[in-house]
């Protein structure tokens, strides 16, 4: 049976606005996969650069964007086992969340707990991933370290805030104003710097004795240095993304000095 559902689509790349919602066919379900209906989809940096045609991969025209979904099983494939209609599930899918309903292969859902709505679910696909992702496996991290974030008040800064108070580090959220700023303190960063009227590299020395143990660097652009330059001793600067759209050169000198680390963090290809 063919079932009729809303989608956001791409039909030319250009910018988020371009994009239209239409009514579309979902085909029979393949005996494989099992079909969500959307609860929720995160919107991420990552799906507005996927529609402008400046992400790495390119998919074909027309396409449904979307990265991150929660929802509930509706159907399952005849050789599908462990999943029922009813049944809560997320899912990291990169393209075609945008839309009432998504066939997906089993491997690809996680069971949501039921202290999670839709909402909070579909957002742990991504940034909370890329978060968990840096600070246990690209680093290691110990309670009471002092942890930079930079853009703080953005989708992976809010999700590195959270994770780094879960691990028990000391956070100190850098971000741009005095709105976003009050963001990260209503999400518990312990300390916050306004990264355009302040200088961040003395400003993070000075709240904590000497220099942050962990930096974490969404943004790039003039902000990367100033964060390299603020980590203290085995400090270790986590390379996330460019979302100033300037990727700054690293001065090897700041590496070596401090015995400073630079990781870079590509979530996506993670083992
Ligand atoms: N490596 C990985 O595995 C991975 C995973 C997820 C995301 N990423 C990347 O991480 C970056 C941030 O993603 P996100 O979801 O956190 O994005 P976001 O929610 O849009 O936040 C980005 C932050 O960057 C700052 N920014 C500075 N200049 C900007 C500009 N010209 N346009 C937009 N933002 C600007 C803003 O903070 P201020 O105004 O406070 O400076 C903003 O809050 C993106 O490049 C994304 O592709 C990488």
């Amino acid at each position: 049976m063919v079932t009729r559902m809303r989608a956001v689509v791409c039909r030319e790349l250009g910018p988020p606005e371009s994009v239209t919602l239409v009514e579309r066919d979902l085909p029979e379900l393949a005996d494989d996969r099992v079909r969500v209906r959307v609860g929720a989809a995160g919107v991420n940096y990552v799906d507005g650069l996927f529609v402008q045609g400046r992400y790495q991969i390119r998919p074909e025209l027309p396409f449904v964007p979307g990265s991150e979904l929660a929802g509930t099983v509706i159907e399952v494939g005849g050789a599908v086992t462990g999943w029922a209609p009813g049944d809560r599930a997320m899912a990291s899918v990169g393209l075609g969340a945008f839309a009432g309903e998504i066939d997906l292969h089993p491997a690809q859902l996680t069971a949501v707990p039921d202290n999670l709505t839709d909402t909070q679910a579909a957002t742990l696909g991504q940034s909370y991933a890329t978060a968990w992702f840096s600070l246990t496996r690209r680093t290691q991290v110990h309670p009471g370290e002092w942890i930079l974030v930079l853009g703080a008040a953005g989708g992976v800064g809010l999700a590195t805030l959270d994770v780094a108070r879960a691990l028990e580090l000391n956070t100190i959220a850098a971000a741009s104003g005095p709105d976003k700023l009050e963001l990260c303190i209503r999400r518990g960063a312990h300390e916050v710097i306004d990264y355009v009227t302040d200088d961040l590299k003395s400003r993070v020395r000075e709240l904590t004795g000497g220099g942050a143990d962990i930096a974490v660097d969404p943004v790039g652009g003039g902000h990367t240095q100033a964060a390299l330059r603020s980590l203290g001793d085995f400090g270790r600067l986590l390379v996330i993304g460019f979302a100033s759209g300037d990727i700054p050169d690293i001065p090897t000198n700041q590496v070596l000095l401090r015995n400073r680390s630079v990781l870079g963090v590509d979530w996506g290809s993670g083992p």
